[in-house]
């Protein structure tokens, strides 16, 4: 039973447009559905129903909504102008893009990519199935992706007699499945699309459903508020010349930008300033939005890449080569540590590798047991870290979506999703002067590296006092410089001595001592040195700032968490600060009234109470060899970027 009546007074202020993801099991009647909706809707093109129609009784067959969706769609794929993924209709409210996920693959790409990113869902599910694998598996996606406007339109209510125990019991299944993955739908809605039943009015067949139809439910959704006041992120996704000036073309894909006003361009860390706002046709407006695609021109002439990203200097992004994620896999192979793929988020495509899996579950079952795994299947989900071979530009999913989510790649396929869970941001208020002009020579990293035999990098010992940073950095270093490397050394009690004689143990001197560190090493691993920096460094953030300060020098990073039980250390003592520490003779010291907290992102963990010296240098030697000298001669010179792998 059809209810036209909302659809003849279409509100003179319609609301913003929304975009609606349609997601379930395949064979739970989308394409029914669809042809429905767009029917009832009253957004078919005139005669086409008839159309279908004769065509059926010509081809003696019974008549099925599915049909026209199915024609409708063949229409589209032959315009290759319209994409064929999405359909537009109108409801009493506003205007309704239906975008179809017809597998994994699709809504995934199309979830993440940003190119169909919705504001809302309809998760199918069919009366007489009930839910099935791909409806989990979708759930748990929508929960992944942070969709929180879910519907769910029970399909088929025919085939169960109009039931309302069967409804209710895919409700309750369904609110107990989905309240596990973060979801509480704002409506069940029983439909049978063939009869037209609970599509766009109440259903005389289902008089005990109080709740909306689906056109009704589509009216109940909010488009997410724009929100300027997000931190300002623009993703580069091309360099044009025009009439003498470099146009930074690129979406505005968080927050709000002026021309006039400071900026800071990403991985680089290099200050800018938006000379101008660009549209096509003129707009005359100097302010660009979240959401607006436009072109930037800066004051100064920076190189600029596809991939690089503009900020503001007190809301910055992670810039990191590690990664940690909560992912999910469609790979016909098995995820494993080691595995070589490529990260795409936003316009930046990076080559990483999987370092590490912890938890994993399979989404398809009823209750998602998180075991820490060794491999993740296909349709797995996991929480894994990965290793990027650059520095990549990134936000935490839970502050900046359209930074916090990627597809995995390999070999042109999309292999799996997911999205960005912690990481440090290690912006700081930069008071450097303006007028600086900073030089640089015509002797390369790669020359450096060439004529060393390794690249140049900083490897970070963090550790507990007594956890052997010291005696593990000498030994390294003897050994390295054996293998004639240019190696060196930044102890903590030495630099301590000098250049950092200033600084104290409270946290605000801790940070100071270790970006001071950071900046040194950095000079020195530029050089082309291996620079071995041995400090306590007890805050994840302070660690992360020594990363990101390697990493825009072009250098690489290599976090080594020189582990012990704090008794351990406390039973060695060699300074017999611990003691003093007890007796209170000493105060702020790490362990003991100082926190100290442990990696997440370290690239090796030496554990010194299991290993000897020399067996824990062997390990950090080979590790260091493969990863600094791997390739050689051609490797070094093809790789300006010598911070790979
Ligand atoms: S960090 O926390 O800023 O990284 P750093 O490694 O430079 O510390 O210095 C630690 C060394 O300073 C220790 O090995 C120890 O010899 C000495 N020390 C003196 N006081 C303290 C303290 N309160 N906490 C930690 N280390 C201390």
């Amino acid at each position: 039973m059809l209810d036209r009546s909302a659809m003849s007074s279409v509100s003179l202020n319609p609301r913003p447009p929304l975009r609606v993801v349609l997601c379930g099991s395949v064979d739970h009647g989308k394409s029914t559905l669809v042809g429905r909706l767009l029917h009832d809707a009253g957004a078919l093109p005139e005669g086409k129903v008839e159309a279908v129609r004769a065509a059926c009784v010509r081809r003696q067959v019974d008549f099925e909504w599915a049909f026209l969706t199915d024609a409708l769609q063949a229409e589209r794929d032959q315009n290759v102008t319209i994409d064929s993924a999405q359909i537009a209709f109108r409801t009493a409210e506003r205007f309704v893009t239906l975008v179809d996920a017809p597998g994994h693959e699709e809504f995934l790409r199309n979830m993440i990519t940003g190119a169909a990113t919705a504001d809302a869902a309809l998760l199918l599910v069919a009366a007489d199935e009930g839910w099935r694998e791909q409806s989990r598996r979708h759930a748990y996606l929508l929960g992944l992706l942070g969709l929180r406007q879910v519907a769910v339109v029970v399909t088929k209510m025919d085939r169960v007699d109009w039931s309302e125990d069967g409804f209710r019991a895919v409700e309750r299944d369904g609110r107990a499945l989905l309240a596990e993955l973060g979801l509480a739908p704002f409506a069940f809605v029983p439909v049978s699309a063939r009869e037209g039943e609970g599509i766009s009015g109440p259903s005389a067949k289902m008089p005990w459903h109080a709740g909306p139809h689906v056109l009704g439910a589509l009216d109940r959704c909010e488009p997410p508020a724009p929100a300027p006041d997000q931190p300002f992120r623009f993703v580069v996704q091309d360099v044009y010349r025009h009439n003498g000036s470099r146009l930074l073309v690129g979406r505005v894909e968080s927050g709000a930008v002026e021309a006039g006003q400071p900026v800071v361009l990403w991985p680089f860390h290099k200050a800018a300033t938006i000379a101008s706002v660009e549209r096509w046709p003129e707009s005359g407006d100097s302010r660009a939005l979240a959401g607006e695609s436009v072109a930037l021109t800066l004051a100064e002439p920076l190189f600029v890449e596809r991939g690089h990203v503009l900020s503001h200097a007190d809301a910055a992004p992670i810039v990191s080569n590690r990664l940690h994620a909560s992912v999910f896999w469609l790979g016909a192979q098995a995820l494993r540590v080691g595995d070589e793929l490529r990260l795409k988020l936003g316009t930046q495509d990076v080559p990483c590798r999987v370092a590490t899996i912890g938890k994993a579950f399979d989404p398809a079952h009823a209750t998602p047991e998180l075991a820490v795994a060794s491999d993740v299947s296909r349709n797995g989900a996991a929480e894994i870290t990965l290793q990027l071979r650059r520095p990549l530009v990134f936000d935490r999913h839970d502050r900046i979506a359209a930074l916090g989510r990627f597809v995995l790649a390999h070999e042109h396929r999309i292999v799996g999703g997911g999205i960005v869970t912690t990481g440090e941001y290690t912006g700081r208020r930069d008071t450097k002067s303006q007028n600086l002009t900073q030089s640089s020579g015509t002797v390369t990293a790669a020359d450096r590296a060439v004529r060393n035999g390794h690249r140049g990098a900083v490897v970070w010992f963090t550790g507990l006092s007594g956890a052997g940073k010291s005696t593990l950095a000498r030994a390294l270093e003897s050994s390295l410089f054996g293998w004639g490397m240019l190696v060196s050394v930044l102890d903590g009690d030495n630099l301590r001595g000098g250049l950092n004689s200033d600084l104290g143990f409270a946290p605000k001197d801790r940070v100071e001592n270790i970006r001071r560190a950071a900046e040194v090493a950095r000079l020195l691993a530029e050089a082309g040195g291996v620079v071995i920096v041995a400090l306590i460094s007890p805050y994840r953030a302070d660690r992360a700032v020594a990363r990101r300060i390697a990493l825009e020098g072009g250098c690489e990073f290599v976090e080594v968490f020189i582990h012990a039980p704090l008794a351990a250390c406390e039973q060695r003592d060699p300074k017999q600060l611990y003691k003093r520490a007890r007796a209170g003779l000493i105060r702020e010291f790490t362990g003991i009234d100082a926190p100290y907290e442990e990696p997440l992102d370290a690239e090796i963990v030496v554990p010194t109470h299991e290993l000897t010296v020399e067996e824990a240098t062997m390990r950090l030697v080979d590790f260091l060899r493969d990863r600094l000298e791997r390739g050689g001669r051609d490797d070094a010179l093809a790789a300006p970027a010598a911070y790979e792998i």
